[in-house]
């Protein structure tokens, strides 16, 4: 009988996990929704997402995952048999995440390059989008690859394969605990130069004065769920495919709560480093704050650049700064990654190198030939929002009602309370339901919008919106598809035993 590897050790699940929450997720999209969405007066509404849907949806994830020991295809089948579709439906989105998320790795790469000698001179903005994207007028045209993007591209899936290739103690483990560590050193760095910046005071001001009388807004609760859920790596079936190669004795909620809480510190280090550096923006310039913050890629590839040429030590500071990127890219995409391999292997039994050459190979392609072009920042667009704004969601919401209607709850309660610190009951169950009912709204309010800005102003169908339902609908088709396909196909046997010197 074949034995399913574990990780090592439990400090090594923990940094995978982590490593895999902590991503570019924290470092630029969190500050920038604070900031949008009421300074200090988010954090509230965050604190409550990371308790109500965070931490009880994580805990959700590992139990299925160490429970059923699987990439999601396998885990679901055994959970609820007619749920396999979700799994594949998972991998889809994963590989679209994975795809596209490769492709700042490979932005960042170059900017740590760039850094070194400041190379985007006195426009930031016109360097960026003009030098380095060679951005297309038109979304749709393919083509125009941009060399140095290109390479660095390639360079990034060359690394994340190896890694994929070591499985997980060798592989994924030991590339987090080398990239945590250095991470915590380069980051901290970044944040100690960013405070002792002039201005910073009034930086961290914007970032923490709260705007109680936003706190009713409906938007603000939806965006701190949002950012909760994509921050914690949870929906896509990652957690459940880390989970599977856990032993069945170990403990389950209090890990929970350690890569929850570490994920949100480093989230706030990110905000206070990114804040002081705005702070420091604005004295210089006389531009108020809110006048400097464009929320998404502007900020890393943009505003900081520009900060970076006005500091002193800028050159250093913005190749630790976007090093750090990468390697907080690398640590998430990993686990992205895994997904579309583990399912495969788990369902059908083939081996690491087998769904490497055939699944790992050709996403890799399939992301070196789409994003390098000259249209691969509206692609990146349109893919983002489809996995972010839908895909992510509407599997976490999968994952929730699959476990529900199966009547699985009590059971998958009663499996995490097996082995860990405090026991879970009633409110957790509460939890997912608000959690779920949240979801549902959040798609919904996305669809509405979408709806309402269907037809750009020349009365032609947006290409992006397109792009974007084209991604959503394969993904579920492929899950569908896959899900009937499989439905009398027996699971492989379930891996059997735990390596017997494994005792920590
Ligand atoms: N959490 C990561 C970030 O903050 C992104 C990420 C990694 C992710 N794996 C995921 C998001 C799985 C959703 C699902 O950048």
């Amino acid at each position: 009988m074949r034995t399913r590897e574990t990780w090592g050790t439990r400090a090594g699940f923990i940094m995978a996990a982590a490593g895999s929450a902590i991503g570019l997720g924290n470092i630029w999209r969190f500050p920038g929704e604070a900031y949008q969405f009421g300074g200090g007066a988010f954090l509230l509404p965050y604190l409550v997402a990371i308790l109500t849907a965070g931490l009880p949806l994580l805990l959700l994830e590992y139990t299925i995952g160490r429970r059923h020991r699987g990439g999601p295809p396998a885990a679901f089948r055994r959970l609820a048999g007619p749920a396999e579709g979700i799994g594949w439906w998972q991998t889809a989105v994963a590989f679209f995440l994975a795809t596209f998320y490769a492709v700042i790795i490979a932005w960042a790469l170059n900017y740590a390059w760039f850094s070194a000698s400041l190379a985007w001179g006195e426009d930031a903005a016109a360097f960026f989008g003009e030098d380095f994207l060679g951005v297309s007028e038109d979304p749709l045209r393919f083509g125009h690859y941009r060399p140095g993007i290109l390479a660095a591209l390639v360079a990034v899936w060359a690394l994340v394969l190896l890694i994929m290739s070591g499985g997980i103690r060798r592989g994924v483990e030991l590339a987090n605990k080398i990239c945590i560590p250095l991470l915590v050193v380069l980051f901290g760095a970044i944040v100690v130069r960013a405070l002792t910046l002039d201005g910073a005071a009034a930086g961290l001001d914007a970032f923490f004065t709260p705007q109680w009388g936003r706190i009713g807004e409906v938007e603000i609760w939806l965006a701190a769920y949002g950012q909760v859920f994509f921050s914690l790596s949870i929906g896509m079936g990652t957690m459940i495919t880390y989970a599977s190669y856990l032993r069945r004795g170990a403990e389950l909620s209090n890990t929970a709560l350690t890569v929850g809480l570490s994920n949100a510190s480093f989230e706030l280090l990110a905000g206070i480093g990114v804040f002081a550096v705005l702070g420091f923006m604005s004295a210089r310039s006389g531009t108020a704050i809110g006048d400097l913050v464009e929320v998404g890629g502007g900020v890393a590839f943009v505003t900081f650049p520009t900060v970076l040429a006005q500091m002193p030590g800028g050159a250093l500071v913005g190749v630790l700064f976007f090093s750090s990127l990468v390697i907080a890219g690398i640590t998430s995409i990993v686990s992205m990654v895994i997904v579309p391999l583990a399912s495969v292997e788990d369902r059908l039994g083939w081996s690491r190198r087998r769904t490497l050459a055939l699944i790992g190979v050709p996403m890799a392609l399939f992301s070196i030939l789409v994003y390098p072009a000259a249209n691969g920042s509206h692609m990146l667009d349109a893919v983002d929002f489809a996995v972010s704004g839908y895909g992510l969601i509407l599997c976490g919401l999968a994952t929730i009602v699959a476990a529900f209607t199966a009547g699985r709850l009590p059971a998958l309660a009663a499996e995490a309370n097996r082995t860990s610190v405090f026991r879970i009951g009633r409110a957790w169950y509460a939890c997912l339901a608000l959690t779920g009912a949240v979801l549902a709204w959040t798609v919904a309010a996305n669809l509405l919008d979408q709806g309402r800005n269907l037809y750009g102003e020349d009365g032609e169908l947006d290409p992006l919106i397109l792009v974007n339902w084209v991604v959503g609908g394969v993904s579920i088709a492929f899950g569908a598809v896959m899900g009937f396909v499989m439905r009398r196909r027996p699971l492989p046997a379930e891996p059997r035993g735990e390596p017997a010197l494994d005792l920590d």
